[in-house]
């Protein structure tokens, strides 16, 4: 089959080319046409020979279901049984990168959502896509424009390469502005639950309902964990060399991956643009500095590797909050859960949480199961003696809140709390200070002969030390549980604990972003329970 090319700009848009593309899709061929999020290989919603003929196209096992795409919200009415959330989420972020699941109408065939009995639905923003979806008249319903298991096209030219011979025409539009497939998320009963992350994010979607998510968006699928987006059950968004997350401190990744440079040039390496003069090689690529830059290239960077003869590919690990969140979703799957430590070689587990949660108490049974436990609180405290190296850098920001070689707690609170940006500032001269301390800590357990190690961090986020870590558990208890554990343990008022709890972030912050959660509501022997028989599972190398 010869592919037939239209090139359609949002600026300069060619009105005869999507026209036909229209009549393509009205007749049961295929088309890719652009997205904000990624290219979509497009066939009529209502054909299942058109549908059949995507993943032939593709490659891809029929009972992974087709998005349908719509010009407008309203039109999902002809297609499915649409509600009041679907609305809510509508209204606030479509056109754009969301997909809703709803219970399917009779008239989409099988073939489109494998067999399933519910249908994605989907209504992109980007201009090309909007003028060919209205042409149409009727949905499209559109996978990735990839062959199965490589990572989405974000330009034609990545199209070309997957699927040129194969479909009958290419609209080409121009660079995805997102780069990461949209947030899918399914209704239920009392909310929201993400099955795929995305551009949408949890804190945005938490504006219009309350937000679940999958257990399968961070961890391997196994047996008892099927997703429930069928296709992340499959390996994906994956070059054809492996790929490795490096975990650690900068400094650690980049020494680590310099050292698999020696040991092989041809090694492939994604760092960032800030690491272009520390690190260099053939293969050695380089993501932007922000994360929005850093979803926008990564399959490109990911799918770039397939021109160069890296059989092993090492990657940075990003931090998960906002888009990152998607963009750390990829990369575990494009490596197939392959993580490697390059501070220490032994799983480090972060353990976060509230106030009043008991992380404390999770600390207390990591160390009797023989884990080192690194706790953040006391090592900044340790490092506070006086005129410290810490003392010093936070004398050149605060110079009022250093008396006599020490710090005055008091003055600096006053200084930091009616001010964001100060606040900021002393936070990111702590957390590098207390960081740089923990890894020193990790790498003295680890010479001393532990198995594990154990981070007890409540900011673990903010200092973005996910990055550094196996996986993270956040410590969760309800917030009436809390608040009574916080009075009756610092011996203050309902007022004042409840003052304390306001500036940190609430449980569903941890649900989201940990990788598991241990829920404490009960007795403090309880969760002493479950956490010990977790950092058992972790020394044994069960847990992952
Ligand atoms: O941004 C995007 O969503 C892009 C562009 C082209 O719109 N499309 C895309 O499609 O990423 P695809 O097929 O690569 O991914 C669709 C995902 C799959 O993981 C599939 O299993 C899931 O959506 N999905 C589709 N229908 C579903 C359903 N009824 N229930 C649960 N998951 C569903
Ligand atoms: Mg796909």
């Amino acid at each position: 089959m010869k592919t037939e090319y239209v090139k359609s700009y949002p600026d300069s848009p060619d009105e005869a080319g999507l026209a036909r593309a229209s009549e393509i899709i009205r007749s049961g061929g295929l088309v890719a046409f652009p997205t904000e999020t990624v290219y979509g290989l497009g066939g009529s919603a209502l054909n299942p020979g058109s549908a059949k003929k995507i993943y032939a196209a593709k490659g891809r096992p029929s009972d992974n279901p087709l998005i349908i795409h719509l010009y407008d919200a309203r039109e999902a009415e002809e297609y499915a049984y649409t509600n009041e959330i679907y609305y809510k989420i509508t209204d606030r972020f479509s056109p754009g990168p969301i997909t809703v699941i709803l219970p399917k109408k009779d008239c989409v065939p099988d073939e489109v959502t494998g067999g399933l009995d519910t249908v994605a639905v989907r209504i992109p923003s980007h201009p090309t896509a909007r003028r060919f979806l209205q042409l149409c008249g009727v949905a499209v319903a559109a996978p990735s424009a990839n062959i199965s298991g490589s990572p989405s096209p974000t330009c034609a030219e990545h199209v070309r390469a997957d699927l040129d011979g194969r479909i009958d025409m290419i609209i080409d539009g121009g660079t995805c502005d997102i780069g990461l497939e949209s947030t899918i998320v399914k209704i239920t009963s009392d909310g929201v639950v993400i099955l795929r992350p995305g551009a949408v994010t949890e804190e945005m979607l938490a504006s219009v309902a309350p937000v679940g998510r999958d257990k399968t968006l961070l961890s391997k699928p196994s047996e008892d964990l099927r997703p429930e987006a069928p296709g992340m059950k499959y390996r994906h968004y994956a070059p054809v060399a492996d790929v490795f997350l490096v975990r650690g401190g900068h400094d650690d990744v980049i020494a680590y991956m310099k050292a698999r440079l020696c040991e092989d040039e041809s090694s492939g390496i994604v760092c960032t643009e800030a690491d272009r003069d520390e690190i260099s090689g053939k293969n050695v690529k380089y993501l932007p500095n922000d994360t929005e830059g850093q979803a926008r290239e990564l399959f490109e960077i990911l799918r770039g590797f397939n021109e160069t003869d890296a059989k092993r590919i090492y990657c940075v690990t990003p931090s998960r909050v906002g888009i990152g969140f998607a963009l750390y979703n990829r990369l575990i799957k494009a490596s197939g859960f392959r993580s490697v430590g390059a501070t220490v070689p032994i799983p480090v587990i972060g353990l976060t949480g509230q106030s009043g949660a008991g992380k404390s108490t999770a600390a207390t049974a990591f160390s009797d199961a023989g884990a080192y436990v690194a706790d953040c609180d006391e090592t900044y405290r340790s490092l506070l003696y006086k005129n410290s190296p810490l003392i010093k850098e936070i004398k050149k920001a605060f110079p009022t809140v250093i008396k006599r070689g020490l710090l005055d707690r008091a003055a600096l609170s006053a200084v930091v709390f009616a001010d964001k940006d100060k606040l900021a500032l002393l936070n990111s001269i702590t957390h590098e200070a207390i960081l740089k301390d923990v890894r020193r800590q990790l790498k003295q357990a680890y010479a001393d002969g532990y198995k594990l190690a154990a981070v007890d961090a409540s900011q673990l986020f903010e200092a973005a030390f996910d990055r550094e870590c196996t996986a993270v558990i956040g410590v969760c208890a309800d917030e009436k549980t809390r608040i009574e554990r916080i009075m009756k343990r610092d011996g203050i008022s309902e007022e004042r604990a409840r003052a304390r709890l306001s500036s940190q972030h609430n449980e569903d912050f941890f649900r989201v972003y940990c990788d598991r959660t241990l829920e404490n509501n009960g007795s403090p022997e309880e969760l002493y329970e479950k956490a010990k028989r977790i950092a058992e599972e972790y020394l044994k190398g069960e847990a992952q």
